[in-house]
């Protein structure tokens, strides 16, 4: 059986206080929140300098296509119970606190205890469109391993989602990852206008 996989987005402090945001996708276990940040990331160093990390429940899918393609600043809050930052974007935040590592070389398996947690608006529903963007960031961000004629197929089916059910954000989403992919070296020429 796979391991159920929510998609969120990780925001973390260094030392120094210097706020990082990446997707994530992480793993409920019981009350707690299982992060698994390959090493060596920002992500992974910084909640190790600080013990802390914010798990932020975003359906601004433009975040997800923003950080895959250079976009990593967004707007922010202080955490309110631990050192960390949480998106201003988030329908909810978790603050959370490290209990425990697997201490495994390449990606350990961080245990994270709920600390403090936030509801900033509701969730409206499942949109299409917001899952075919997540779906293209993962493709942009592999694509110095995928082959350009499955990236090319794949992205022709997700445009159906895009086309149908798609918000203004969702489009920009869109419009950014298409751009990753034209700019590739690899994929450029698969690409269709
Ligand atoms: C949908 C999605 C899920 C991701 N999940 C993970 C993850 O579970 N662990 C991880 O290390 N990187 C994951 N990534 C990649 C990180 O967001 C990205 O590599 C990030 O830059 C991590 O390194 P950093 O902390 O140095 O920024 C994911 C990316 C996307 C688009």
């Amino acid at each position: 059986m796979n391991e159920v996989i929510f998609e969120t987005v990780v925001s973390t402090v260094d030392a120094a206080g210097v706020p990082h945001i990446a997707p994530m996708g992480v793993r409920y276990e019981g009350t707690g929140v299982v992060l698994m940040p390959f090493k060596p990331s920002a992500t992974y160093d910084n909640i190790v300098a600080t013990g802390h990390a914010v798990l932020n429940i975003v359906t601004d899918t433009r975040v997800f296509a923003g950080c895959v393609t250079g976009r990593r600043s967004w707007p922010l809050q202080p955490a309110q119970a631990v050192p960390g930052v949480y998106l201003q974007a988030a329908l909810s935040h978790v603050e959370l606190r490290l209990a425990g590592s697997d201490g495994d070389a390449q990606r350990p398996r961080l245990r994270m205890a709920r600390v403090h947690e936030v509801q900033h608006a509701p969730f409206v529903g499942l949109n299409r469109a917001q899952a075919a963007v997540l779906e293209a960031a993962v493709l942009v961000s592999r694509l110095h391993m995928l082959p350009p004629a499955k990236v090319a197929a794949e992205m022709a089916y997700l445009q159906i989602a895009i086309d149908k059910t798609a918000a203004p954000a969702e489009h920009e989403a869109w419009a950014w990852l298409k751009a990753a992919i034209a700019a590739h070296p690899l994929h450029a020429k698969a690409t269709t206008p």
